[in-house]
């Protein structure tokens, strides 16, 4: 046990300072290649928009707000983006979402990475009050437009060997669904 308690915390540091200068991404491994980010309206998605742009992506970007991805796009350009593009989508309906795919092929001829960062639905924070609807609507655009769009997209990953980049939550690892408790 007293070997544990030494060797453990020693391990713990070494893989954090492996993780910490892990190779993280360049321009060099960014510049001219194909991306597509989902959400990239506003937040998260944004914001990774304009990082791959200044490393000179050539980007696919994707949302519902129309306005916000003109404003994101020329963003993009400004920073030095190879190219950039939006095609609007709701991921609440999964030809929306494949859609994203057919137009990401036509416009920049296929993929070598994929940005899922989307999220949205109707999600509720307090406790599960046995709304269906919401589960469904929460899981379409939550899971199964994640799905879809990695399915619609991974033969052009396999050709161009790309990858797939999936930004998630903790809160959609480990949700308790509880009944709420009598006052
Ligand atoms: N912010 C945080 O503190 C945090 C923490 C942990 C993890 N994350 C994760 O980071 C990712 C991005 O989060 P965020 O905070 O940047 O979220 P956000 O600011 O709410 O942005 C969500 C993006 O998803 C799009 N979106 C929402 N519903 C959609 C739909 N039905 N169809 C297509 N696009 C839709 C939104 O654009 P439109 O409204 O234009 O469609 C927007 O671009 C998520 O996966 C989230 O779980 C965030």
């Amino acid at each position: 046990m007293a070997v544990l308690k030494i060797v453990a915390p020693v391990l713990i540091a070494v893989l954090a300072f492996y993780a910490y200068t892990w190779e993280s991404f360049s321009e060099e491994m960014v510049r001219g290649k194909r991306v597509l980010v989902t959400g990239s309206s506003t937040g998260i998605g944004e914001q990774m928009a304009y990082e791959f742009a200044w490393m000179g992506a050539h980007l696919m970007l994707t949302a519902r707000n129309e306005t916000r991805l003109q404003k994101v796009v020329q963003n993009c350009l400004k920073l030095g983006a190879a190219s950039a593009s939006y095609v609007v989508s709701d991921m609440s309906d999964l030809a929306s979402a494949r859609n994203v795919v057919e137009e990401t092929k036509k416009v920049l001829g296929g993929f070598d990475l994929l940005v899922l960062n989307h999220v949205g639905g109707k999600i509720g924070f307090g406790p599960y009050q046995g709304d269906m609807e919401s589960v469904i609507s929460s899981m379409t655009v939550n899971f199964f437009s994640y799905v879809q769009v990695t399915v619609s997209a991974l033969s052009m990953l396999q050709e161009s060997r790309g990858n797939i980049i999936v930004v998630s939550s903790i809160s959609g690892m480990g949700r308790r669904l509880e009944a709420p408790q009598p006052k």
